[in-house]
């Protein structure tokens, strides 16, 4: 049977420039190319998820506009259950410039995502309660995440952030996290000490000790670095892929993992699997493209 993951988090719209460098301020150049693309950090990693095989629910909030409307069917497409889903204001808005060598930068207008309340957690406590794991980002307001960790926690479903953009989390929702999925940025401000390679571990084990059960840092084009609540750590590097847009790729990390940690995988060779999934991505334009029916978790493992 498929594994329930419930996703509380964000949906936008990615509108894209392709632009030959990032703007910088008081510039004005022109674009070489644009593109509409479905986005937002929890949309992601659902359409990750449910592509792998994961049976996914949703909980969040899009616009009353064209663009909420289009992306519910996108989600219902992958056969999210889109139930949760209030449409209230306007739609979120992610406006991302993608450079040629495949940098971005994105201007992130929340919208309908800041609509999103712990009252409307409290609605979506029973899917929340028979979901196998919960998956978070950051991109709704801080009370409802932690609504919806409050829920998780008690029900013993196991809670999986991912969190980004960056800010500041209390002690007391940083213990209940099972899997916890920073990039060098967010763990230098979770940790509160300067981001090294050297100490990697000293960094992690901060986090540890506040609770979380297990940190997996993502270091871009080296791999990511692993540690957990038994001691257990290590460094795992990424095949080498030439990337044409990276917006979207920590998202599809951690919807693969999540679905490889459901299906009973080791750390290791979930990480790996994860990688190997966000590797693919990248190769691809926009935050959501269609993955291959090989990379499905049972797939990848006949
Ligand atoms: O992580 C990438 C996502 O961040 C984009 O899809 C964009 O919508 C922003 O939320």
């Amino acid at each position: 049977m498929s594994k329930r993951i419930v996703v509380v988090g964000s949906i936008n719209i990615d509108l894209v420039y392709e632009v030959p460098s990032i703007v910088k301020e008081g510039q004005t150049i022109q674009t070489t190319d644009h593109h509409l693309f479905f986005g937002g950090k929890g949309s992601n990693q659902a359409m990750t998820a449910a592509q792998l095989g994961a049976d996914v629910a949703f909980v969040g909030s899009v616009g009353e506009d064209g663009y909420g409307q289009q992306a519910i069917f996108n989600l219902e497409g992958q056969h999210v259950d889109t139930t949760y889903i209030h449409q209230q204001g306007l739609t979120g808005q992610a406006i991302i410039q993608l450079s040629h060598t495949a940098e971005n930068s994105i201007l992130l207008y929340p919208g309908a995502n800041f609509n999103v309340t712990p009252a409307q957690i409290d609605e979506a406590s029973d899917v929340i309660e028979r979901s196998d794991m919960l998956l978070l980002q950051l991109e709704i307001p801080l009370p409802a995440i932690e609504r919806a960790i409050d829920i998780a926690y008690a029900s013993n479903t196991q809670i999986f952030l991912n969190p980004a953009p960056s800010q500041p989390l209390s002690d007391d929702m940083l213990m209940k996290i099972d899997y916890l999925t920073p990039n060098c940025t967010e763990l230098e401000s979770l940790s509160g000490i300067p981001f090294d390679e050297d100490n990697l571990s000293e960094a992690c084990e901060i986090l540890i000790n506040k609770g979380v059960g297990c940190v997996i840092v993502t270091l871009g084009k080296k791999g990511s670095y692993y540690f957990t609540r038994n001691g257990q750590q290590g460094y795992l590097s990424s095949n080498k892929m030439r990337p044409v847009d990276t917006t979207g790729a920590g998202d599809a990390f951690s919807g693969a993992l999540a679905v490889a940690l459901l299906n009973g995988a080791e750390l290791e060779e979930a990480i790996h699997y994860a990688s190997d999934v966000a590797g693919y991505v990248v190769t691809q334009k926009g935050a959501q493209p269609e993955i291959p029916s090989s990379y499905r978790y049972l797939a990848h493992q006949l």
